[in-house]
């Protein structure tokens, strides 16, 4: 046995070590909200997150992160994280989640990390990856990627008990989403159209009382597909993922990341095959949670801290003198 495997993954002590780290990337990218510079806000936070996660008593290897290690000099996919003294642990994070919505001071900008023991989570490629989620409270499989879009609607609006127009459905604004956007549209549902952040985005379905979101629909990145697995695993929810290849470069990825069925769709639990932890603090203000709020001298951070385990979720709010 090797010292890891000697150390339970001990969730609950864990997770507020977890806070801590998102709180950190959000915090360090506070000063860099609305200044135009994405690429120094992102910095920030990987910097400042890196720090906080080494703190931790873990042995952590990132599966999804900045990039590539030929690409991303720090979080980089395979690095290892905290102090080695503890238990085996996948992480999978993104230090900031809407670097553009961070730059140019936009809602629903994210710091989120997951933890979960060795093993549980999807090494996703970074590739595009179509997605489909929905909250809480349906039968598992009622809307499917198999479907067209418009079905999609028109079913959950029945599971709903209403009519597609009590439907709201969260897009990514893209050119490549046009035809999907216009067959939504048929159906009399409403779009909330967003620019970027699809994390938030699906995690908007599971808290459809308070977003007033009930489905996601569109590709986008998808490392951020297994954050947002992450994420509803936790919260409850359901998320079908499917890889897109655009060239044999991105294919090559997928092999790498150990992938096989190119064509495979991933529901909830085949991207996060055992019980997690996450953590996400806002940045910028948004439906889900507010932002780093700045008064003179002090900084304040809300986090939502979340156990798959026992389906809790925590809202704590840190408030510390600015340095
Ligand atoms: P960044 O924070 O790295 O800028 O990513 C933001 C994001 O909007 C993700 O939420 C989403 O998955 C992806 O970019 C979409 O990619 P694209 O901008 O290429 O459509």
């Amino acid at each position: 046995m090797t010292d890891t495997q000697a150390y339970d993954f001990n969730d609950r002590m864990l997770s507020l070590g977890l806070a801590r780290v998102s709180e950190a990337a959000a915090l360090a990218s506070a000063r860099l909200i609305g200044h135009g510079d994405e690429k120094a806000a992102d910095q920030a936070a990987v910097d400042a997150m890196r720090t906080q996660l080494n703190k931790l008593d873990i042995a952590g290897v990132v599966v999804i992160g900045e990039g590539e290690r030929d690409e991303a000099p720090m979080l980089y996919i395979g690095e290892e994280v905290g102090s080695g003294q503890g238990p085996a642990v996948d992480i999978a994070l993104d230090p900031l989640e809407g670097t553009t919505l961070t730059a140019k001071d936009m809602p629903n900008a994210l710091a989120v990390i997951a933890m979960g023991p060795r093993g549980s989570m999807l090494h996703a490629p970074d590739v595009y990856m179509e997605k489909l989620a929905i909250g809480p409270g349906y039968p598992e499989g009622i809307v499917t990627l198999d479907m067209p879009p418009a079905e999609r609607v028109r079913t959950l609006a029945r599971a709903k008990g209403g009519d597609p127009d009590d439907i709201t459905v969260c897009i990514l604004e893209r050119p490549r989403h046009e035809a999907l956007i216009a067959e939504v549209r048929t159906t009399g549902a409403a779009i909330r159209l967003i620019t970027d952040g699809d994390v938030a985005g699906v995690m908007h379905c599971a808290e459809a009382q308070r977003t007033g979101i009930d489905m996601y629909m569109g590709s986008g990145g998808a490392p951020e597909g297994v954050l947002a697995a992450a994420a509803l695993k936790c919260m409850g929810g359901q998320i079908f993922g499917q890889l897109l290849f655009r060239n044999d470069d991105e294919r090559a990825r997928a092999a790498r990341a150990g992938i096989t069925d190119l064509n495979r769709v991933y529901a909830r639990d085949d991207m996060v095959r055992a019980d997690v932890i996450f953590a996400a603090t806002g940045v910028t203000d948004g439906s889900l949670l507010p932002g780093i709020r700045r008064e003179v001298g002090w900084l304040t951070a809300e986090t939502l801290l979340m156990r798959s385990k026992t389906g809790s979720v925590r809202r704590m709010t840190y408030r510390t003198p600015a340095k």
